[in-house]
């Protein structure tokens, strides 16, 4: 029995998780799919309600209780800190130790890209960030706010142990697919200390790996590549700061905020998926969410749990309601996040692949 978390979390994340629960609760009928799920109450409601973010029992739980966790999205206009989110999320992704942030970026219909076909087709990249340290560690500070003599220093962690384990966890993925070519990118001209590491260490351990192609770009340069030639990449592996902002490019490039779903892992031991947008307050409660992003995010949490099979069968659904046509507003079209939901649901209960498929295969 596989036991997930659902956390809807805030704006668009309740409309677009009721649809990936909607798609958890066809496959569980599944004979091969033991699966449960329960409600998380997080989110700015309950911080407002009670002044709490996320308490350290229900850090506990999570890490205990669960076998992997599905987040929506939180943010919320009225608390203009963010101060849950950051709690939630981050707390999360450090207290869990989820050192991979794995983002594909995969076009899944040239018409959703805003790149020409067949450039626009031909993206099918798999980013690894970097999730615990960098940037975002929170190490630094501000002195004489407010004034012209304001200083504001954020510093840019990387320790040996933090690169080697994400730099290994993206040469075990492209292993995994058949010996791809692995980019590692990094800012090494400008930030020598943190890019003389990160090279250091995937010469390292690029050792063990010799079957695979490495190549080393400048974040600067991959962001320009990725747009002039999104078929040469293949894996990459960076820290967390260019993670981020190269994974919204990707996103961008594949189809939109709307399609892209990621997961946050520590190997072995936890893992939370979540779509890669945030809570669109602007769209929240119309019904215009795309909610492929999160159901995208079951396909990646069946893979988790061993029954990849299965997440492929999403995949196709996804696939087969972009060749229909089907999609939210984003996408050029004019279906409600529920008549998504609705028809991969259908398609999903009508697929022969799923339900009679060799179960040794
Ligand atoms: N992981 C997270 O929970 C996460 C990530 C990013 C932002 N946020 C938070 O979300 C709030 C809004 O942030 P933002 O506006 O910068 O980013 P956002 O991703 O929420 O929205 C950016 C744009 O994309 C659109 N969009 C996003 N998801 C969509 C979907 N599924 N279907 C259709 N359109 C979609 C929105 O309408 C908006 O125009 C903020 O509070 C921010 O902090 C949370």
């Amino acid at each position: 029995m596989a036991r997930i978390a659902v956390i809807p979390g805030d704006g668009i994340g309740p409309e677009v998780m009721g649809e990936a629960v909607r798609i958890l609760g066809v496959l569980s009928e599944h004979p091969e799919l033991d699966l449960e799920w329960e409600a998380w109450d997080l989110g700015a409601e309950r911080f407002l309600r009670s002044g709490v973010t996320i308490s350290d029992e229900d850090f506990h739980r999570l890490a205990e209780d669960y076998d992997a966790i599905l987040l929506g999205a939180l943010g919320d206009p009225r608390v203009p800190g963010n101060e849950h989110a950051r709690d939630i999320l981050l707390g999360l992704r450090f207290r869990l130790d989820l050192y991979v942030n794995y983002r594909p970026c995969t076009v899944r219909h040239s018409r959703h890209s805003p790149l020409r076909s067949p450039l626009g087709a031909a993206m099918d990249v798999h980013i690894f960030r970097e999730n615990t340290e960098g940037s975002y560690a929170g190490v630094g500070g501000a002195i004489r706010q407010g004034t012209p003599d304001e200083v504001a220093i954020q510093e840019d962690v990387n320790t040996y142990k933090g690169v080697e384990r994400i730099v290994r966890a993206a040469f075990d993925f492209a292993r995994g697919r058949g010996g791809n070519r692995l980019t590692m990118v990094d800012k090494a001209n400008a930030m020598p200390a943190a890019g003389g590491l990160w090279r250091r260490v995937f010469q390292e351990v690029a050792q063990e790996f010799t079957e695979i192609d490495t190549e080393v770009m400048y974040v600067d340069a991959m962001a320009m590549d990725l747009v002039r030639r999104p078929d040469h990449h293949q894996v990459v592996v960076t820290s967390n700061l260019f993670g981020d902002i190269l994974s919204d490019l990707g996103a961008v490039l594949s189809g939109g905020l709307g399609m892209a779903a990621s997961a946050n892992v520590h190997p072995g031991r936890h893992a939370l998926f979540e779509p890669v947008h945030g809570s669109a307050p602007d769209i929240a409660g119309q019904g215009a969410a795309n909610p492929m992003a999160a159901i995208l995010c079951v396909a990646l949490l069946l893979e988790h749990l061993g029954w990849r099979w299965a997440g492929a069968r999403v995949e196709a659904a996804v696939q087969a309601a972009l060749e229909e046509d089907v999609g939210t507003p984003d996408l050029g079209g004019d279906a409600s996040t529920g008549q998504v939901g609705l028809w991969l649901a259908d398609h999903l209960r009508n697929d022969r692949n799923l339900w009679e498929r060799d179960t040794h295969g």
